[in-house]
């Protein structure tokens, strides 16, 4: 359903050219979680946020479902990140006026007091923090707040970018355990970047980074899947 065809990015830094992306290629498909590794500026968010239509490529294309998203005026990219995308950002981007409930409804376009932005919220274990402003939070209850909006918005795309950087081990699987539902249940292509090498048996393909290339690409055909019994 998306598609990477020799994509790159190329940033311009005083006389030098930094090449974060190095002619990518590969697909994600809805229903599927692909793990992203890679050591530190080797382009994993780069990657991410072209994908998400907040970075354009350099060079390359792009396909969802047949659009050419690399293409699109900024216009139709500000749409195809309203109406396809998910994001989770590493840092979390949290509306500082607008409660954890208040910043859930207005990602999904909820009312206030839907059902869902509570829900969401309480899947990851916020059930009690619902009221409160994201200084009132700790930093991993504002990370789950920034996942509990993405997951509320039930995007065909659902992009998370570190999302786990600030939780302990046990709230990092039950994470884990929600962006596999995601795929699993909403038919959602989610993509998770990760520094953490324990998270891949959780992936459906994994893609590694190494400069900037794809240094292997891979599906998982035996991924552990979490909260089965
Ligand atoms: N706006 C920019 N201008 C110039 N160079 C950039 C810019 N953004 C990223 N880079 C460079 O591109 C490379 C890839 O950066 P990117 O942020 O994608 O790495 P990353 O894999 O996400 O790293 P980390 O694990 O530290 O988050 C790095 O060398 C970085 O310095
Ligand atoms: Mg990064």
């Amino acid at each position: 359903m998306i598609e990477f065809k020799n994509v790159s990015k190329i940033y311009q830094v005083g006389d030098q050219e930094v090449v974060a992306l190095n002619q990518a290629n590969f697909k994600l498909e809805k229903g599927k979680l692909t793990i992203i590794l890679g050591p530190s500026g080797s382009g994993k968010s780069t990657l991410l946020n072209i994908l998400g239509g907040m970075d354009r490529p350099t060079n390359g294309e792009i396909n969802f479902d047949g659009q050419a998203v690399a293409n699109l005026s900024d216009r139709g990219l500000t749409d195809y990140r309203r109406t396809k995308v998910g994001f989770i950002f590493q840092f979390y981007n949290l509306i500082p006026s607008l409660t954890a409930v208040e910043n859930v409804a207005i990602a999904a376009k909820l009312t206030n007091n839907d059902a869902r932005s509570v829900e969401y919220l309480k899947q990851v274990g916020l059930g009690h923090r619902l009221n409160n402003f994201p200084n009132q939070m700790s930093g991993g209850e504002m990370q789950r707040v920034s996942i509990a909006r993405a997951l509320a918005k039930q995007p065909e795309l659902l992009l998370a970018d570190e999302p786990t950087g600030a939780l302990d081990s046990k709230t990092s699987l039950k994470i884990m355990e929600l962006l596999q539902q995601a795929a699993n249940d909403q038919d959602t292509a989610v993509v998770m970047v990760t520094h953490n090498p324990t998270f891949e048996q959780y992936g459906d393909q994994i893609i590694r980074l190494k400069d900037g290339q794809i240094d292997q690409i891979y599906a998982n055909d035996d991924r552990v899947t979490l909260g089965e019994a």
